[in-house]
């Protein structure tokens, strides 16, 4: 269960990635006035903010500062805005609803709801370029990092998994595949980014990938499971839609009650492998365990 204390982290960081993210993006009043209108409408429509705080997190942990983080934490939360723009589009899962808002497509139309996710994807790389070198950790080794898992390796090549799934019978480890590409992927290069800002050592790097990992299949099994569980309301997604259109998730291929049991365990795993942080990487265990109960 939450604190008071860690629910007020979580807002608070939250504002602070906000106030960030509103320097960082280009102002509506710039022209062409619709697609910055488009780009501010999506990424300033709520969410959780959880890849952005994963980042800064994760610098904590590693006794750094959380300030040289915050340009990888809102470059991570951009990108991984332009992938829900383009996941809800009529030719991918056709989605009216997002953050408790209409789409991006459905306020702005198709055409410009494709030309919003391009200009996110790319506005995530400026942003990260602002990131500061440091002694291990060149600028070039940032844009590989996320280039690579936002790519046809990982992100890209989990949605095509996806829509590929659909109305197929899949097994568990193909399932696997899909949602370690899909999400999996980019929670881990969330904080590794956030460790690599604040030149973190490669051992620590690699218990936050180990992290990442665990924590990011049990994120995705839980977005499954709320999708059959939770109300439309609460979700601020349309709840149901998986069901609908055959999709290949856990609920669908091992059971609810096993796949909160795995969610259950995966999480475990993850808390076990930031042991090494000790007191600094509280705010990340209370992520975990966050996560797992969370509603929405
Ligand atoms: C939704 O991500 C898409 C998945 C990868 C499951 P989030 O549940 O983090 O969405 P927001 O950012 O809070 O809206
Ligand atoms: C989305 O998975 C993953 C990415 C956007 C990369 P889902 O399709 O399950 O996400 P929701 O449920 O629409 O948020
Ligand atoms: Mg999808
Ligand atoms: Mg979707
Ligand atoms: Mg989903």
């Amino acid at each position: 269960m939450s604190t008071p204390s860690f629910t007020k982290y979580l807002s608070d960081t939250a504002k602070h990635v906000d106030r960030a993210l509103d320097g960082f993006l280009p102002k509506e009043k710039i022209a062409p006035t619709t697609i910055h209108k488009a780009m501010r409408y999506s990424v300033f429509a709520g969410g959780k903010r959880l890849r952005p705080i994963l980042c800064l997190a994760a610098a904590e942990a590693c006794g750094g500062e959380i300030e040289r983080a915050m340009p990888a934490a809102c470059a991570v939360e951009v990108l991984h805005t332009y992938s829900l723009v383009h996941d809800d589009l009529p030719c991918m899962d056709d989605d009216d609803l997002r953050r408790g808002r209409p789409t991006c497509h459905k306020v702005f139309g198709d055409g410009m709801a494709v030309l919003c996710g391009d200009a996110l994807l790319t506005e995530a790389f400026l942003i990260l370029a602002q990131t500061m070198q440091t002694p291990r950790y060149r600028m070039d080794a940032f844009i590989k990092e996320l280039a690579l898992t936002s790519g046809s390796r990982h992100l890209i090549g989990g949605q095509v998994m996806d829509l590929e799934g659909e109305g197929k019978s899949l097994t568990k480890a193909q399932l696997i595949l899909i949602h370690k590409a899909k999400t999996a992927a980019l929670l881990t290069t969330s904080l590794r980014l956030g460790a690599m800002a604040v030149n973190a050592t490669p051992a620590k790097i690699e218990a936050l990938t180990t992290f990442g990992q665990s924590l990011g299949l049990a994120f995705q099994i839980i977005d499954d499971i709320l999708d059959v569980t939770q109300s439309t309301e609460v979700l601020g997604k349309t709840a149901g839609k998986d069901a609908n259109v055959a999709k290949a998730t856990y609920p669908a291929i091992v059971g609810l009650e096993k796949s909160r049991k795995e969610a259950a365990v995966l999480t475990q795993k993850a808390m076990h492998s930031i042991a090494v942080f000790g007191k600094k990487g509280e705010h990340l265990h209370q992520l975990a365990d966050f996560l797992l109960g969370r509603e929405y």
